[in-house]
């Protein structure tokens, strides 16, 4: 048997149903509720094993993707949470030949949809494949949980109920497909720098809770009672910092979308439509109304990242 010399994973990008935030902790994060829904639009991550001793531990990075989900701005160092990912598993086990990992961009890069996180859990799961490490799923979700808040959910994918700072995941039930669109604007935004106007904006924040509605309209499959109850409290801090978004989403709403919310940080918005089609319709009048750079249409919920050679 010739050994393994490569693996892919595509792994998917998210979108947050319900985000409800508590106030700041004492280690500066924030207790959350977070309803993490998994959706079709894929990045690709490929390990790669280099020759034995031809630069030995080295991890080098390469990003390559659809122009518009910003591949440029993807750090190519050692700051890559995918690099940091291998680094992490290949300490933990003892494990790592040098690797190539390329990363194919589809998700939008620092728009609100976890796209780093979802190449750090493909990247987690790649070289657990490629190294024959053999982790359990909780301890690959237990090292993730370790690498950023977002990054162990893209392993479970589908829909899950994310607490403590998010990586506390149990799954929810959703009992029917739910077709989006995504709004995506120039440039992104900063995570903490939206957490932290947040904080300005809601110093007497209260505890998180997760709402019952959007729960029994999940396990329902009752597209427009999820619509209804979408929400997520860092949307305005993401406006206060991009004003703009306000007429993005005001162009979805008047679009007769189910539901619309800025998706997770921003300055990706979100909309749910009623079918595919209505997906299209909703797509082409943000496009005409010019006020987003690009739109990706979708459907949820998807498995988490998944090895596909
Ligand atoms: O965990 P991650 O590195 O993805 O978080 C990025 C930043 O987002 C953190 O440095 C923090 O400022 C903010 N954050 C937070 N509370 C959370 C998750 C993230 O304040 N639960």
């Amino acid at each position: 048997m010739t050994a393994m010399t490569a693996v892919t994973v595509r792994v998917p990008a998210k979108v947050n149903l319900q985000l409800a935030v508590g106030p700041a902790r004492e280690d500066g994060y924030h207790d959350l509720v977070n309803v993490f829904h998994a959706v079709s639009v894929f990045d690709e991550v490929t390990v790669t094993a280099r020759e034995p001793g031809s630069a030995p531990g080295e991890i080098i990075l390469r990003v390559t993707g659809e122009t518009g989900s910003g591949p440029t701005r993807v750090p190519d160092d050692t700051s890559n949470l995918a690099v940091r990912a291998a680094a992490v598993l290949a300490h933990e086990t003892g494990a790592g030949t040098p690797i190539t990992i390329d990363l194919h961009k589809n998700i939008p890069v620092a728009g609100g949809m976890a796209g780093g996180s979802a190449d750090a859990a493909a990247t987690l799961v790649a070289c657990d494949t490629l190294w024959k490490t053999g982790m359990a799923q909780q301890d690959l979700l237990d090292l993730a949980a370790r690498l950023g808040s977002d990054v162990a959910f893209p392993l479970l994918g589908r829909t899950a109920l994310g607490t403590g700072r998010g990586e506390v995941l149990e799954p929810l039930p959703c009992g029917g497909g739910l077709h989006w669109v995504f709004a995506l604007a120039e440039g992104g935004l900063s995570t903490g720098e939206v957490f932290r106007a947040y904080d300005r904006l809601r110093p007497d924040a209260p505890q998180p809770q997760c709402d019952p509605a959007l729960v029994a309209a999940l396990a329902s499959g009752d597209a427009a009672a999820v619509g209804a109850a979408l929400d997520n409290d860092l949307q305005r801090a993401a406006v206060s910092l991009r004003p703009e978004l306000s007429h993005t989403l005001a162009v979805g709403e008047e679009a007769g979308a189910l539901g619309t919310l800025v998706s997770g940080s921003g300055p990706t918005c979100a909309f749910l439509a009623a079918d595919e089609r209505d997906a299209q319709r909703i797509a082409a009048r943000l496009l005409e109304a010019g006020r987003c750079a690009r739109t990706i249409t979708a459907y949820g919920d998807v498995p988490g990242a998944s090895v596909v050679s």
